[in-house]
Formats: C-alpha cells, sequence, structure tokens
C-alpha cells in the first residue's frame, strides 16, 4: 500500500518549548509519513540497534531513562515491560493503546499522522524487549485517517524488510496490526480494550490478573500508549540515563506532549520538559486567554482531572506537584477555563459524557453517572431545591473509589472539584429568579441538555419524549448503595488520572 496523499494536513501546528525529543525529529518538515523521510532522519536505527541487544538490556535501558506511561496513569514502563514473564510458554504481544478519546487529549493523533513510523519503531522495539512476535495497535474507530496513514507506514515498512519475517536480516519475526475500535471511551482502559481485541464487547475486567499476566489471548501483554511507545527510538538514540536527565528526576522523566484546548489563543499540542509550570503553557505557548478574559479555572490532565484555580497556575507539570495541588498530571491535555464559565454548566457537560460512555457493567458507575446527570439538569435547568447541592456531592462520593474500573471516578472526582473549589457556581441556581449565563463557552450545550429533558417544573427531574430512561421524582430519589459493590482498589495500575 502507497503512502497516501493524505487531504488532510494534521490539525494544529507541532510547538514546543526548551529541549524537546519528539517534534525535534520533524526537524522542519510537516510531517514524515514516507520511509525515505523517516529513514533520511535517523529512523528504524534504533530498531536496529535494538536486535543486537539483549532483551534485559533493552528493558534496563528503558529503566534507566525513568519515562512513564503517557497514557494517563503514569505507570514507570521500564518496570511495566520487566513485568512480563520471561519463562512464559504462551506467546507473547504488545498492544498499543491509540484510542485517545479522553475529551481534550489529542496528541497521539497527531503522533501518528505526523510521524507513524515512529510508533512502528517503538512497538517493534518493545516486542523485541518482551520477547514478542506480534504487535497490535488498536485504533480509535473514529480515527480513520491517521489509521490508513499508520496502515500505510506498516505497509511500507513490510516492504523494506522491517516488519515481518526475518526483519532486517535478524531472524526474528515481528508482525504489527493495525486493529480499528468501533468508538467507545471505554475501550481506552486496557482490559476492556483487550476484550474489544479478543472479539468480545468491550467493557472492563477484574484486575488481577493484569494483561501482564493475562492479556491477549489469556497470554502475557504489554498495553501501552502510543506517546509511550513513540518515545522508545529516541530514548535508545539518546541513551536512557540521558533521557532521564530531562524534566523531573524524581517524578517522571523527559518530555509530554501536552493538548492545549479551551479558551486559550493558540490551542494546540506542545512537547515541553515535564515540570514546567502550567502558566508557560497557557501563556508563552499559547498566547493567553482571548480578548484580556481572566482565567478562572484550569482542567491539567484531562476532562477526568479535579480542576485546579487560577490562583494555582504556577503549578509544576509533574506527577508529583500535581498530586500535591489535589489533582493529576493525567493524558497531560490542559483545558483553560475563562471567566464566562459557568462550573454547573461545565458539570453538567461533564458528567453527560460520561454517562453516555459508561458500559454499564457495575451498578455505582452506570446508576450513578445516571443520578449525577439528572440531578445537574434539575438544578441547571432552574427546578433545584434546597440541599441538591450537598446531595451531588454526596452521590459521586460514594461513587469514588467503588466502581470495577476508574470510568466512574473519572466522572465523580470533575465534578467533586468543581463544587469544592466553585460552590457558589452551584448554589446560585436554588435563589430566586437567578437565570442561568448565556454566554459562557458550554451555557448553549447546557441548555440543549437541559431542554432535551424537558424539565420544566420545580420538583420533576425529567418529562417529555426522553430516549432514556430517566424519570426520576424527586420525592422517591434515594441513595445509591456504594456497600453492595466491593470496596477497595483492584485499579491501582490504571488509577493515575484517569483516562488517555
Ligand atoms: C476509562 C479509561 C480510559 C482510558 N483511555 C486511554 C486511552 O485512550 N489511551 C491510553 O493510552 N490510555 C488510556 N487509559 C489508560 C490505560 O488503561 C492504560 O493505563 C494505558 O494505556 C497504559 O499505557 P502507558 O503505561 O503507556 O500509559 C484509560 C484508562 C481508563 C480507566
Ligand atoms: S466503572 Fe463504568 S465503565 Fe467501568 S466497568 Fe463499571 S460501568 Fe463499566
Amino acid at each position: 500500500m502507497a503512502t497516501p496523499q493524505h487531504p488532510a494536513a494534521p490539525k494544529t501546528r507541532p510547538g514546543s518549548i526548551g529541549e524537546t525529543v519528539l517534534w525535534s525529529q520533524l526537524g522542519e518538515k510537516e510531517h514524515l509519513r514516507g520511509l525515505d523521510d523517516y529513514v533520511a532522519e535517523g529512523g528504524y536505527e534504533q530498531l536496529k540497534r535494538a536486535l543486537g541487544m539483549q532483551p534485559d538490556a533493552l528493558i534496563q535501558e528503558i529503566k534507566d531513562s525513568n519515562i512513564r506511561g503517557r497514557g494517563g496513569a503514569g505507570f514507570p514502563t521500564g518496570l511495566k515491560l520487566s513485568f512480563i514473564p520471561k519463562d512464559s510458554p504462551k506467546a507473547k504481544y504488545v498492544v498499543c493503546n491509540a484510542d485517545e478519546s479522553e475529551p481534550s487529549t489529542f496528541k497521539d493523533r497527531e503522533i501518528i499522522e505526523r510521524m507513524p513510523h515512529m510508533l512502528v519503531e517503538g512497538c517493534l522495539i518493545a516486542a523485541h524487549a518482551i520477547g514478542a512476535n506480534h504487535a497490535f495497535i488498536y485504533i480509535r474507530g473514529e480515527f480513520y485517517e491517521p489509521a490508513l496513514v499508520l496502515m500505510a507506514a506498516v505497509e511500507e515498512a513490510r516492504a523494506k524488510g522491517l516488519v515481518g519475517e526475518n526483519i532486517n536480516g535478524s531472524g526474528w519475526n515481528c508482525d504489527v496490526i493495525v486493529h480499528r475500535g468501533a468508538g467507545a471511551y471505554i475501550c481506552g482502559e486496557e482490559t476492556a480494550l483487550l476484550s474489544s481485541l479478543n472479539g468480545y464487547r468491550g467493557q472492563p475486567t477484574v484486575k488481577p490478573p493484569f494483561p501482564a499476566v493475562s492479556g491477549l489471548y489469556e497470554s502475557p501483554t504489554l498495553v501501552n500508549n502510543v506517546e509511550t511507545l513513540a518515545t522508545l527510538p529516541r530514548i535508545l538514540a539518546l541513551g536512557g540515563a540521558e533521557y532521564g536527565k530531562k524534566g523531573v528526576e524524581r517524578t517522571g522523566a523527559g518530555t509530554r506532549m501536552m493538548s492545549l484546548s479551551g479558551n486559550v489563543v493558540r490551542p494546540g499540542n506542545y512537547e515541553m520538559e515535564i515540570g514546567q509550570p502550567l502558566r508557560v503553557l497557557l501563556e508563552e505557548l499559547g498566547g493567553g486567554i482571548p480578548e484580556g478574559r481572566a482565567l478562572k479555572a484550569i482542567i491539567p490532565g484531562g476532562s477526568s482531572t479535579p480542576v485546579l484555580r487560577a490562583d494555582q497556575v504556577d503549578t509544576s507539570m509533574d506527577y508529583d506537584s500535581m498530586a500535591a495541588a489535589g489533582t493529576m498530571f493525567g493524558s497531560g491535555s490542559v483545558i483553560v477555563i475563562d471567566e464566562r464559565t459557568c462550573m454547573a454548566q461545565l458539570a453538567l457537560r461533564v458528567a453527560e459524557f460520561y454517562r453516555h460512555e459508561s458500559c454499564g457493567k457495575c451498578t455505582p458507575c452506570r446508576e450513578g453517572t445516571k443520578w449525577v446527570v439528572d440531578q445537574l439538569t434539575r438544578l441547571v435547568g432552574g427546578s433545584g431545591k434546597p440541599g441538591d447541592v450537598d446531595t451531588l456531592y454526596d452521590v459521586n462520593r460514594k461513587i469514588l473509589g467503588n466502581c470495577l474500573c476508574p470510568l466512574g471516578d473519572a466522572m465523580a472526582m470533575p465534578i467533586m472539584s468543581y463544587i469544592e473549589h466553585f460552590r457558589s457556581d452551584f448554589d446560585r441556581y436554588l435563589e430566586p429568579g437567578f437565570e442561568a449565563p448565556s454566554d459562557g463557552p458550554v451555557a448553549e450545550i447546557a441548555e440543549r441538555t437541559v431542554k432535551a429533558a424537558g424539565v420544566s417544573k420545580p420538583g420533576v427531574a425529567w418529562m417529555g419524549t426522553l430516549s432514556r430512561a430517566s424519570f426520576t421524582p424527586l420525592e422517591s430519589a434515594g441513595r445509591p448503595t456504594a456497600g453492595a459493590v466491593p470496596a477497595g482498589d483492584p485499579n491501582a495500575q490504571d488509577m493515575g488520572g484517569a483516562a488517555g
């Protein structure tokens, strides 16, 4: 398959601050989709080097780099590679997570569109390190054009003996398979992704067993994010220890691709050394907020992460500093929120997304996300009653930590943080005569949700022609019983800020 003459240019200009690792590979070029272009920039040299290294030495090099996964949970990548059992009689697999569905995260798509071979090379290096002969790239269904670019890159590499049998004459075989998902946010969660790849419904499964022990085809499987894998050739090129000197030594080294969006002059994907303050991203690279409006809040790691206030704009973008500020680095995507935004309307928008994407397998998430949407719709629609904001907070608190996978938390954590930091934005809906703001960035969509729900009479949550069965008269609204599901945290490896 020839490289397609791709009609659509990638959506944003790559930008950066300080020394970069990924974008610098582009040089002056717009993209490196063609194999010759990639090879001219040193592409596939690191794969060739890796083929001459012992797998243990390769894993050690990656451990030395101190890189943490870029998919959201921030798990140390070298450690994850070393978890794949060496003595397993079963085949081993690499699965690249290219599902990228977390609202505001769009870095993986751009890596794929501009530098697909870098990802293919990274997958092959990881496969060689764990002794796999197959690497699957599970790409989000909506990414039709990126999937074409990726498939063309794989075929071009195959034609040159870099994918498939006897790679570069080494005697080692490894196929790379691009698999398109059907468009479900939950299929970004690794166990749901593996269920989908196995041919089942894309729903999470209980951990343990972790994918490293029993993943694809119940065999040891390494699951890594696009950016994580695409960085591997660059780590080898620099040397693990050298890469490890970038960023913040203790809490995760290297650079990160930050997706910047929201109320900002220049949205885009910016590569930065870990440890820069949010302000640098927002003001120097993003150009600040349009029309001199004031900053109200910042979502620092994708829509599932707790919000920061404007006075926290100097927080360093690294794992520990984000945790100390009460939030998460997550998928490294920053949403800038200006003074016009009503946080209650934003909460409704965010909750509605997670309600829609809940896979329905466990009760606190399936019922809880619907409850929260119901409550917020009622409040924002002007039918709230005293005590509703406390109940809303309480319902979210009971979802938190009580779900099978982190999707329920991915809604509860941000909504709780909006209430904690911006309580008056919620309370004012209970004041007599308060009119919902109509000029904020999410006002229109909140109004549409309220209208669709038919909220018009105080005391009634839903009426009219809703397709989802959501009629919840206030009087009969009880509380979800969190104790009905197993407590505890089965998602230890996946809780670093939801998704990605
Ligand atoms: C609801 C949910 C959605 C997720 N979506 C993605 C995603 O789109 N892309 C991704 O790489 N990781 C996503 N993750 C994290 C993955 O489960 C997994 O931790 C990650 O792919 C591991 O790769 P890494 O170690 O390179 O970060 C998601 C997690 C959850 C709980
Ligand atoms: S938390 Fe939500 S998405 Fe995850 S398993 Fe439960 S119902 Fe499905």
